[in-house]
């Protein structure tokens, strides 16, 4: 039987919207402050896509980066993954319409929906097929164009969230480790807690939807506000185990940007306050993409140097979950 081959990701890349959209602004759009937003998420602004900005658009714009970052061309990618709950259009995919504006003619394409925690899934999926030697070189996208989902009169939700995306190249081979073993979850009982309920085939979209805003996502925050602490310091404990490394050997821990006091609940737990990344603060909820756009952020300002261990964790509407594990090798 032929063994899994070693992954590792040789190349990152992030792009984020021109407009910025602070705390401020969102006072003159709804009843709120930018006290009360800072201390209960952690966000100072976001940006927002332009209207003729689309998921693809800046999918591509962060794969681009991570392709030069590679040393890649477009040509030698293999695999397109884009995780993603705010795609294009229903089809074709997300991952098709950036394939077309990076010229990846070679690869072939999909999208994967497992709303915030998208980009992990599809980093072990990316994986486990080059590790399985059906491809060689993948790429793996967060976007998401999360301010067309938001209601913006409902104050509740509306400041949580910002567009962008995050991209990264995997290749065989490596220094290192690599990317290690995933540890994922899901649990679909718990699904009305966070969703956007119309437009799709339950609840197709008809003036009355619309009227009722059923294309807007909801949320119980508090709700998954508790889910999502446990869910991530669990997962991060069962990754660390299952790959047979200690919490205290981790140089960085990116755990999915919803919300700082998320993060620093996580951080509590684990007792790794000291090396938890965060960049929530200038981005907001960018779903998906969140976690790429911050491993980008980690690599580019040295906060992750080669040889370092590094913990990825997620939790998302579904509800989804997971941890993984990466030795840096560039
Ligand atoms: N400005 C001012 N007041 C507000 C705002 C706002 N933007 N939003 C809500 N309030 C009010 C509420 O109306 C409520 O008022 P009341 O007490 O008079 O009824 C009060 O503030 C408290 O509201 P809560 O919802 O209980 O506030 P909470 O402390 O739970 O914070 C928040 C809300 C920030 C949404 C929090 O629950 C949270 O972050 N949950 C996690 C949700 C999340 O991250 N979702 C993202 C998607 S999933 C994911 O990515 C993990």
């Amino acid at each position: 039987m032929q063994l899994p081959r070693k992954v590792s990701i040789i190349g990152t890349g992030s792009y984020v919207p021109e407009r910025v959209l602070t705390n401020h602004d969102l006072e003159k759009m709804v009843d709120t402050t930018d006290e009360w937003i800072y201390a209960r998420t952690g966000m100072r602004e976001r940006h927002i896509a332009a209207e003729n900005e689309a998921a693809s658009d800046l999918g591509a714009a962060a794969a681009v980066k991570a392709l030069e970052d590679a040393g890649v061309s477009a040509e030698e990618i293999d695999l397109i993954i884009v995780a993603t709950l705010s795609p294009d259009m229903f089809f074709p995919s997300t991952a098709c319409f950036v394939q077309e504006k990076i010229g990846a003619k070679n690869a072939f394409c999909y999208d994967l929906g497992a709303a915030c925690s998208g980009f992990l899934y599809a980093l072990d999926a990316a994986k486990n097929q080059i590790a399985a030697g059906a491809v060689e070189t993948a790429l793996v996208i967060g976007s998401e164009k999360m301010s067309t989902f938001v209601d913006w009169e409902d104050r509740s939700t509306c400041i949580l969230f910002g567009d962008g995306a995050g991209a990264a190249v995997l290749k065989a081979g490596g220094e290192g480790r690599g990317i290690m073993q995933s540890v994922m979850g899901s649990d679909g009982g718990l699904a009305d807690l966070l969703m956007t309920p119309g437009g799709g085939s339950r609840t197709p979209i008809s003036h009355e939807m619309i009227e009722q805003k059923q294309q807007y996502l909801t949320m119980q925050g508090r709700e998954v506000f508790k889910h999502a602490v446990t869910r991530m310091a669990e997962a991060v404990v069962q990754a660390l185990e299952k790959n047979e490394i200690s919490a205290d050997d981790i140089n960085c821990f990116i755990p999915h940007q919803a919300n700082i006091r998320i993060i620093d609940a996580i951080a509590k737990r684990l007792g790794v306050a000291d090396r938890m990344y965060t960049n929530v603060e200038k981005y907001a909820n960018t779903s998906s993409a969140a976690l790429a756009i911050a491993l980008d952020e980690a690599v580019k300002d040295g906060t992750i140097t080669k040889g370092d261990l590094v913990v990825l964790t997620v939790f998302g509407g579904g509800f989804t979950w997971g941890a993984n594990v990466l030795e840096w090798g560039k």
